[in-house]
């Protein structure tokens, strides 16, 4: 089997590298994109230092630096900053896209494409106008609020533009797979022409634009069900041979506040996200989780 080569954006710690590699893709990520050092260099760790690092210069646009950043800030790292000779020249078969969520969260103002964190987005879909060898396949993923936001508008006119069929969902990993957590995304498959969808037997909910947004997997199939084992439960997932001790939540917080937690354990079947408002807040920041413990 020809090894699949995929550009991922917005890679951050490497969540598409992993699932692909969860999925059983036998693919090679030819370039992992991301601004944040730190989660740079958590893909380092996970996955090694070759797809993440510097590009040619010759490629680099002479664009405004976005108004969030320093001017000294380094072009290279920033998606808008490339040229389309630059993405053309990977002859990527898939590009993965997470881009950043804030301007679309239910919780933030969204501004949607006037957001400057959409810029990116943005020119990632310009650059397919023009690309002579474009991705025959294209997976976005973005928060719940996504699919009612200009931005969402914009990439599916730009598909239909260029030549792609595609697909949206609303999904979350308790319900479509069975994985112990819940965290409702959204998700656009798209495949160039002349590559098709298989026909999908029932639609569920009918949001914006006369699109058909999923909130199941069409394509399910026994191999995809194994993923998420029926009664799967936390511990499935835990690391063994961690030392829990240097992230116990002190007494006194458990205490004060305790009674808001959302207290899960190893044997749990549900979870919620982890957000960076731990510390900061006490109730609706995520899951803790506390230890089983046998009693004798
Ligand atoms: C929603 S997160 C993606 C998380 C990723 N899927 C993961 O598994 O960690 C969005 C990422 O986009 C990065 N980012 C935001 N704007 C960017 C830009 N203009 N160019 C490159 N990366 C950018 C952020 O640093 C952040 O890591």
């Amino acid at each position: 089997m020809v090894s699949v080569k995929v550009l991922e954006f917005y890679s951050g710690i490497g969540g598409m590298h992993y699932a692909a590699q969860l999925a059983g893709w036998d693919c090679e990520i030819l370039k992992a994109f991301d601004i944040n050092d730190i989660a740079n260099n958590v893909y380092k760790h996970n996955f090694g230092a070759k797809t993440v690092g510097q590009v040619n210069k010759r490629h680099i646009l002479k664009i405004a630096c976005s108004n969030l950043l320093p001017s000294s800030f380094p072009l290279q790292k920033l998606i808008e900053g490339l040229d389309v000779a630059y993405f053309d020249n990977w002859r990527a078969d898939v590009w993965t896209m997470s881009p950043p969520c804030q301007p679309y969260t239910r919780l933030g103002l969204q501004h949607g494409s006037q957001d400057p964190r959409s810029k990116s987005f943005l020119h990632l879909l310009t650059v397919l106008d023009t690309m002579v060898h474009p991705p025959s396949y294209i997976l976005v993923e973005n928060v719940k609020g996504f699919e009612t936001s200009d931005s969402r508008n914009l990439l599916v006119n730009q598909l239909q533009k260029t030549g792609y069929n595609f697909q949206e969902f609303l999904l979350t990993p308790s319900k479509t797979v069975g994985i112990p957590n819940s965290r409702l995304r959204y998700y656009l498959l798209a495949k160039l022409n002349p590559l098709t969808f298989a026909p999908v037997v029932t639609q569920i909910t009918t949001p914006p634009e006369n699109s058909i947004i999923y909130d199941f997997i069409p394509f399910v199939n026994e191999d995809f069900k194994l993923y998420g084992k029926e009664n799967n439960v936390i511990r499935d997932y835990l690391e063994s041979n961690v030392n829990h001790d240097v992230y116990a939540v002190p007494d006194k917080t458990l205490l004060k506040n305790g009674y808001v937690f959302d207290i899960v354990t190893p044997s749990s079947r549900h979870s919620c996200c982890f957000t960076k408002g731990y510390f900061h807040y006490a109730q609706g920041t995520g899951m803790y989780q506390a230890e089983e413990r046998v009693c004798v």
